[in-house]
C-alpha cells in the first residue's frame, strides 16, 4: 500500500510539473517502474533490483517512491530539496532524476560517498578502465597484512577467542585493493570503494541482522577465498556499469553532499522549499558500530579515535557510547510521561541510561527542527519517516512526541499517518508491534 496512493506515471508527472528544471521523465518513469510497487515505500524492500539503490543495499533506507510521493503531493513548487539524514541518498538520487537540486548531511564517510557516487556523473567506460587497471595491478604487500591500530582484533583472522570476520587472505585482499584505489580519479575511486564496500559482509564470517552482526551458523566450513571476493566485485562492478550505461541523472540539477553531524552543518544550510528526511530512531541502533566494518575494512577509520568521534557525532539514539545528555526538551507530556515510567523500571531495562537517552535524543530532534523551521520559508513543508521504540514496557511514541513539540517550533501538523509496523527485537521487550509514521509538517507563517 503506497502512502499517496497514486499511479507511477501520475507521481511522476506531479512531482516533475513542480520542479522548476523539467526532468528527463521517461527516464525516471523506466527507473521506478523497476522498483517492486507491492513493498511499504517507507521501507527498502522493493529496491533489491533497482539500478543504483543495488550498488549497497541499506537495510535503513525508504524508497525513491516515498521521495517522488512526497514531492508529488506538495502544492507548492520545488526546487531545492534538503535531507538531514542522507544515508544511501534515496532523497538525492530521486531529486536527481527529478530535476531538483538537493543537499544532504550525513556523519557516516562511507555513506557520504554512497551519496555522492549515486549523483555524480561516472562514465561507465571509466570506471570499467579504472577497475581493471586496480585489478590488474593488485598486489599484497607486507603493510596490507597488518590491521591499523584500534582496529577490532576480530576483523583480521586469527581474531580472538578462535573467532574473526575475515580469512587473513581475503583482508589482505580488500587491503591491497584499497591502497591499489589511492591511484585512481576521485569520482571513480569513490564508486568503486563503495562497490568493494558492498561485497565485504558476504564475504566475512558474520551476518548483520536487528541491530548488529552475528557469526553465521557453521561459519568455520565455510572458507571465504580472494576468489571469491574478486568474483562479488566483478559482478559488482558489471550492474554499477550496466546501470550507468542504461540511466544517467539528467544534467542540470547540482546535488551537494556535506560530511559531519547535522546538529552542527543544519545552522550552514540555506533555505529550501522542502525537507524530507528518515533520521534515527530512538531505538539504541548504532549506525557508526552496524557499518563498522565498511568503515574499517576501506579506511575511512584509521584508528580508535577516529571511531569514537564518529560515535560520537551520530545522534544520540543509542547507548553504546557514553555522550553527555542533556535535559528533555518540554512541549510534549506524552514524552513526560514516558520518561517517568521509564525512569521507574530503570532497574528492569537492559541498559540504566536508556532514560537519559530517550530525553537526549527529542532534545536532539528538537535542535533538528528549530533549524529546519528557519531554513523552510513559511508554507515550505518537512516530512519525516519516524518508528517508535519500546522498552520494558513503556511505549515511547515518536510520532506523536514530536507532533505535540511541533507548534514551539514554528510547524503546524498537517498529517500523521501510520505507514508500517515493525517487529519489535527482544531489546524492546516484547512482542508489540511497533508503528512508523510519516509526519507531514508545513512551516508556520
Ligand atoms: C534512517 S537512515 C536514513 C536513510 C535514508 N533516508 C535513505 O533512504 O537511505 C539515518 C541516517 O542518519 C545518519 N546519521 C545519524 N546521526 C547523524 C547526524 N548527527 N548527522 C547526520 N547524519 C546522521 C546515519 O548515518 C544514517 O545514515
Amino acid at each position: 500500500m503506497n502512502f499517496w496512493d497514486a499511479s507511477l506515471e501520475d507521481t511522476v508527472r506531479r512531482a516533475g510539473t513542480l520542479a522548476r528544471r523539467r526532468p528527463a521523465s521517461r527516464d525516471v518513469v523506466d527507473w521506478l517502474s523497476l522498483y517492486d510497487e507491492d513493498r511499504p515505500t517507507s521501507s527498502n524492500q522493493g529496491t533489491g533490483q533497482l539500478p543504483f539503490q543495488r550498488w549497497f543495499r541499506f537495510k535503513e533506507a525508504y524508497s525513491p517512491k516515498f521521495v517522488a510521493d512526497t514531492i508529488a503531493s506538495l502544492p507548492h513548487p520545488v526546487d531545492r530539496v534538503l535531507d538531514p539524514f542522507g544515508g544511501s541518498g534515496t532523497t538525492a538520487l530521486t531529486c536527481g532524476f527529478l530535476g531538483i537540486d538537493s543537499v544532504s548531511l550525513e556523519v557516516n564517510p562511507f555513506l557520504a560517498d554512497l551519496i555522492a557516487s549515486k549523483v555524480a556523473a561516472v562514465r561507465p567506460s571509466d570506471l570499467l578502465r579504472q577497475y581493471e587497471r586496480v585489478r590488474a595491478s593488485l598486489e599484497i604487500l607486507p603493510e596490507d597484512r597488518v590491521p591499523p591500530k584500534g582496529m577490532p582484533a576480530t576483523m583480521r583472522e586469527p581474531g580472538r577467542d578462535g573467532r574473526w570476520l575475515f580469512a587473513a587472505d581475503v583482508f589482505d585482499t580488500v587491503r591491497a585493493l584499497v591502497r591499489g584505489l589511492a591511484k585512481v580519479p576521485s569520482a571513480e575511486r569513490r564508486l568503486l570503494r563503495v562497490l568493494l564496500g558492498s561485497t565485504l559482509v558476504n564475504n566475512s564470517n558474520v551476518v548483520i541482522n536487528g541491530k548488529g552482526r552475528r557469526y553465521r551458523g557453521g561459519w568455520q566450513g565455510r572458507e571465504r577465498t580472494p576468489r571469491d571476493l574478486l568474483d562479488d566485485l566483478d559482478v559488482a562492478v558489471d550492474s554499477a556499469v550496466s546501470d550507468l550505461t542504461r540511466f544517467s541523472v539528467p544534467a542540470g540539477s547540482r546535488h551537494y553532499v556535506r560530511r559531519g553531524d547535522a546538529r552542527v552543518l543544519l545552522p550552514k544550510v540555506d533555505t529550501v522549499d522542502l525537507a524530507i528526511f528518515s533520521p534515527p530512531y530512538p531505538n539504541s541502533f548504532d549506525y557508526t558500530d552496524v557499518y563498522n566494518i565498511e568503515l574499517w575494512m576501506l579506511g575511512y577509520l584509521r584508528n580508535a579515535d577516529d571511531n569514537r568521534r564518529l560515535r560520537l557525532s551520530t545522534l544520540r539514539s543509542h547507548v553504546q557510547i557514553a555522550w553527555r545528555s542533556t535535559p528533555a526538551p518540554g512541549g510534549s507530556a506524552t514524552l513526560r510521561e514516558a520518561l517517568e515510567a521509564l525512569d521507574a523500571s530503570r532497574a528492569e531495562l537492559w541498559n540504566r541510561r536508556i532514560p537519559e537517552m530517550v530525553a537526549s535524543y527529542f532534545d536532539d530532534m528538537c535542535r533538528i527542527l528549530s533549524q529546519l523551521a528557519r531554513i523552510l520559508p513559511a508554507g515550505r513543508h518537512a516530512v519525516c519517516a519516524i518508528g517508535d521504540s519500546q522498552y520494558a514496557g513503556t511505549h515511547v511514541d515518536v510520532a506523536r512526541i514530536i507532533e505535540e513539540m511541533l507548534p514551539g517550533l514554528g510547524f503546524r501538523l498537517v498529517k500523521s499517518e501510520a505507514i508500517r509496523s515493525m517487529r519489535t527485537s527482544s531489546q524492546h521487550g516484547g512482542s508489540f508491534d511497533l508503528r512508523e509514521h510519516c509526519l507531514v509538517m508545513e512551516r508556520s507563517s
